[in-house]
């Protein structure tokens, strides 16, 4: 048995212990973790309190996945609901479908009676409005918003330039691994911007036979990259769990162009052998661990490696926010 988290969740990683040492099924233990973040107000790029988009609306994505079944479950730009991760769960024990975005997944969430909850809090509000009083040009505020997104979109510095999400990873008493994930996203994306949480095979993967990954960052590079199928694929290659992780690392130096940041790669083998590695990543990046014989989850450091000399980062952006735990975002 085992469960890894991100840094941000520190909130719900004890649950999930607490669960699978019970002989929990993976994915039940995984959504009771996450969604205990999807409630910690104090991370800002997960559920209520998440960082809003350009139009100042919090749109979530979340993901489950079972590496036994391959059986996946996602949700994207889900607005209005508490938590997101249940509703991607649903999809995957429910329907004939893997992903639901929109208006389809709001209409499919209050189907199954999800909790419908105001997103924004008075931080997540302020914030951008502090942002639109400064950045938004007078007349466009006036047109407010039937105006062209596109350049805030490339210009706007998100309060907290992590682009961070929550990534949990399982493998259960009965040796099935399963991986889930939830976000806001990238706070001032675009309206309608899916990062990798909900796309299977960027954000997160699975396979009980091998192993499984999830990233957090910028889910442009993962997605482009297809990062944590590669991760997988690579142990049923042959590769340890630490090859794998650089060889799904040395996929991404080939990106040229396009959004270039920080990704950190979270990955296990059916083994219980791990490896995190934060890809530009900065000092105090850190993840979350329990196994059996440990009395609660601890807290390492990422390992550091640096691919892009300059990642796509505006002067100054790091200085807008600093998390309530004094990590960077
Ligand atoms: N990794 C989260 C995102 O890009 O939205």
């Amino acid at each position: 048995m085992i469960v890894i988290a991100n840094n941000e969740g520190k909130s719900g990683i004890p649950t999930a212990a607490r669960l699978l040492a019970a002989g929990a099924p993976g994915l039940d233990a995984l959504e009771a973790g996450i969604e205990l973040v999807e409630d910690d107000e104090e991370v800002c790029t997960v559920g209520r309190g998440g960082w809003p988009n350009l139009l100042g609306e919090v749109e979530l994505d979340a993901s489950a996945m079972h590496g036994t079944s391959l059986r996946t479950g996602a949700v994207g730009g889900l607005k209005g609901f508490r938590h997101p991760i249940r509703v991607a769960r649903q999809v995957l024990e429910r329907l004939p479908h893997e992903l639901l975005i929109g208006a389809g997944a709001e209409r499919f969430a209050a189907e199954i009676g999800a909790e419908r909850i105001e997103l924004l809090t008075e931080r997540s509000r302020g914030a951008w409005q502090r942002w639109f009083e400064a950045e938004v040009s007078e007349e466009d505020r006036r047109r407010w918003p039937e105006v062209a997104l596109e350049r805030y979109c490339h210009d706007a510095v998100d309060p907290e330039i992590g682009k961070d999400t929550t990534v949990f990873l399982a493998q259960d008493a009965e040796r099935h691994l399963v991986s889930g994930t939830s976000t806001s996203g990238w706070g001032w994306k675009y309206p309608g911007r899916l990062g990798d949480s909900p796309i299977i095979g960027a954000g997160s993967y699975a396979d009980s036979r091998y192993g499984a990954c999830a990233c957090t960052g910028a889910g442009e590079m993962t997605i482009r990259a297809g990062t944590s199928r590669a991760v997988v694929l690579y142990m049923k290659m042959g590769m340890s769990v630490g090859r794998a992780v650089e060889e799904a690392i040395n996929d991404m130096r080939a990106l040229q162009g396009g959004l270039l940041n920080r990704v950190t790669i979270h990955a296990i083998d059916n083994r219980g052998n791990h490896r995190v590695v934060a890809v530009n990543g900065m000092e105090g990046n850190h993840y979350w661990l329990w196994t059996p014989g440990m009395d609660a989850p601890q807290a390492f450091p990422a390992e550091i490696v640096e691919i892009t000399p300059q990642v796509t980062r505006k002067k100054g952006a790091m200085s807008v926010y600093t998390r309530p735990d004094g990590m960077p975002g």
